[in-house]
């Protein structure tokens, strides 16, 4: 077991290509163990995004892109066209893991397009390999950017509540929605974090309690059944989370509760912020035709190997929920903020320099 700090203000780097392997933190583990697991095969990457070894909208697109890497060179391809059509059938694989994060099928396009301009099977393997890493490498810099944007909606000593995890854990490193808290810190405020704890796999305790708590953050951890109590009693003053999908008209598709959070939040005149980079916006599908990932019910009539529900209960398990965007305050991007109606700012976001 290794701790490693990297140079992103001391959060943690969640996925990196080190002498042509992903080593990636496997999130199973946490908190109990920091472990770090090497990839030398798509398989193992695809398996990984599935198992939720690596979870979190921008490391996902960002491993799905690495998958890609290792795939262009487990390929025995002697053409061009070749080599392009097993990169086809590893796009399928990575593709096929996780439905609800736009980031994955970004990441594998950008490759695809990328290894689609190499004239030689050495050409496309530089390029694939050069392209995924400076993906990870943006994807920190965005994050930095988003934060700094972001920092400037929250005051010294706000009480900040999070659900799920955004942070460094969800992204190569930063984080999104913990990315403008970590920035809102580095500006001088003075800033405590209420998490949730992001049942039924727990990725606001397993993980942003673990990473906040790593970087030295004030941080509480609240069950999900504490968001109404926290926001009547006054220990909130702002709410931030990340997204998986935000479509056009500002529909934000993210972990399972955000609604509630959000609807509280409205309930409470509470300002609700979401922090995704612009990867994570879709402006071709509609909020209705986007797919909710369905988990295994097992997630939900156990914690860890503890079974806590009758044997054979019948379980509806959705992973994400929707929120719509009369409940958003603002839509916090690496290009600036989005506001009501986001049918006219956010198609603005794209045209920023
Ligand atoms: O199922 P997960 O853990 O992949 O879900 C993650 C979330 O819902 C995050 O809030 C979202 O991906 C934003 S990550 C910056």
């Amino acid at each position: 077991m290794t701790d490693t700090y990297s140079d992103t203000n001391s959060s943690l780097r969640t996925v990196e290509w080190k002498n042509n392997k992903v080593v990636m933190i496997d999130q199973t583990k946490l908190p109990n163990q920091l472990v770090f697991v090497e990839y030398d095969n798509f398989h193992q990457v695809a398996n990984a995004i599935s198992t939720l070894v690596v979870r979190g909208a921008p490391a996902i697109g960002v491993s799905g892109a690495f998958g890609l890497a290792l795939a262009v060179l487990q390929s025995n391809a002697t053409s061009k066209d070749e080599l392009i059509l097993d990169l086809e059938k590893a796009k399928k694989i990575l593709f096929a893991t996780r439905p609800t994060a736009v980031n994955l099928g970004w990441g594998l396009k950008k490759i695809m397009d990328v290894a689609k301009t190499g004239n030689t099977i050495e050409q496309i393997k530089e390029l694939v390999i050069s392209k995924a890493k400076k993906m990870a490498d943006e994807d920190i810099e965005i994050n930095k950017t988003m934060g700094k944007n972001g920092s400037v909606l929250f005051d010294d000593n706000d009480t900040i509540m999070t659900h799920c995890n955004a942070g460094a854990l969800a992204t190569v490193a930063y984080g999104t929605a913990l990315g403008v808290i970590r920035a809102t810190r580095e500006s001088g405020k003075n800033v405590k974090v209420i998490a949730t704890e992001t049942r039924p796999i727990q990725q606001g305790s397993r993980l942003t309690a673990f990473e906040l708590k790593h970087d030295g953050f004030d941080v509480s951890l609240i069950p999900d059944t504490a968001v109404g109590y926290s926001m009547a009693n006054g220990l909130v003053n702002k709410v931030i989370v990340g997204a998986d999908r935000i479509v056009k008209t500002g529909h934000v598709f993210n972990k399972i509760g955000t609604y509630q959070v959000a609807t509280m939040a409205k309930q409470h005149g509470i300002p609700f912020y979401v922090a995704a980079p612009l990867s994570t916006i879709d402006l071709e599908t509609k909020a209705e035709d986007v797919i909710i990932e369905m988990r295994k019910g097992s997630e939900v009539t156990g914690i860890g190997d503890k079974k806590t529900a009758p044997d054979g209960i019948n379980v509806i398990n959705p992973a994400f929920d929707m929120t719509p965007p009369e409940l958003i305050s603002g839509i916090i991007t690496e290009k600036g903020v989005a506001t009501a109606p986001y049918d006219e700012s956010i198609p603005k976001l794209f045209k920023a320099n």
